[in-house]
């Protein structure tokens, strides 16, 4: 079941999701995160809260969705650093807890599978997700098996070039693959929180919700899912017929 919040904008949204988000942030509890320009407004808000309430991240863990192939940990557009400059490093979780899949090594694919594995032993409380202009969730592209596991992709054209931005807006320095979680890996969370905002996002949105169940929408598969919120904002909301 989807249940949709229409927010007025970016920060509205951002502040919905934390009062959705902040359910799962208890000890024990297992977060599932994203990466992409989506989120950021979500993880200001849990720093704040860290900072000013002292809610604590010490026995809670996470998953990221996914990350690109090439990129070393170093470099800062990979997500694993994004992570930690725009989370991990500003709240109290150890880094043992926190796990970004690796996009460098001989056995990718391999190192996938153990991905599975890991997240199987701990199942994700809450998975949070932002959606690609062509539907795509982690980086499972349009036309992507419902029932992949994590695994190595290409990146469809659409989705290096909205990626251009974080790359000197040059095409050319936008890698081409990335290691994602699965759809069945994150159908496999026991609840999804879904943030779409901006009018590029308005017809995904309106696939996803409104369309139908198809691989050619990869969010499409969130209307099978037993327990998944959806914000978005009025411009992301723009074609939606059940508002
Ligand atoms: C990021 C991810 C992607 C993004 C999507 C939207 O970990 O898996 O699916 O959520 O590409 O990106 P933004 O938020 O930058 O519009």
């Amino acid at each position: 079941m989807i249940k949709v919040i229409v927010a007025k904008d970016y920060e509205d949204a951002s502040d919905k999701a934390f009062e959705v988000f902040k359910e799962f942030i208890k000890p024990g509890k297992v977060l599932g995160l994203a990466t992409g320009s989506t989120p950021l407004g979500l993880y200001a808000r849990m720093v704040k809260d860290h900072k000013e309430n002292g809610t604590s991240y010490k026995d809670i863990k996470s998953f990221n969705l996914d990350e690109y192939v090439g990129l070393p940990i170093t470099h800062p557009e990979s997500y694993y650093a994004f992570m930690h400059r725009n989370l991990f490093d500003q709240i109290d979780i150890p880094e043992e807890s926190t796990h970004v899949p690796s996009g460098l090594g001989e056995d990718l694919e391999g190192q996938a599978k153990k991905y599975d594995e890991m997240i199987d032993a701990c199942p994700v409380d809450c998975q949070l997700l932002g959606i690609g202009s062509d539907g795509h969730i982690a980086f499972n592209e349009p036309g992507t098996s419902f029932t992949s596991g994590t695994h190595v992709t290409d990146l469809a054209e659409s989705t290096i070039k909205d990626n251009c931005r974080f790359f000197d807006n040059d095409i050319s320095k936008v890698p081409t693959q990335a290691v994602t979680q699965g759809i069945g890996t994150i159908m496999k969370a026991k609840n999804i929180l879904l943030i779409a905002t901006g009018a590029n996002k308005a017809n995904a949105v309106k696939a996803m919700l409104e369309g139908p169940i198809d691989e050619a929408c990869p969010a499409s598969i969130l209307q099978k899912h037993a327990s998944v919120v959806v914000i978005v904002d009025e411009p992301a909301a723009a074609l939606l017929q059940n508002k």
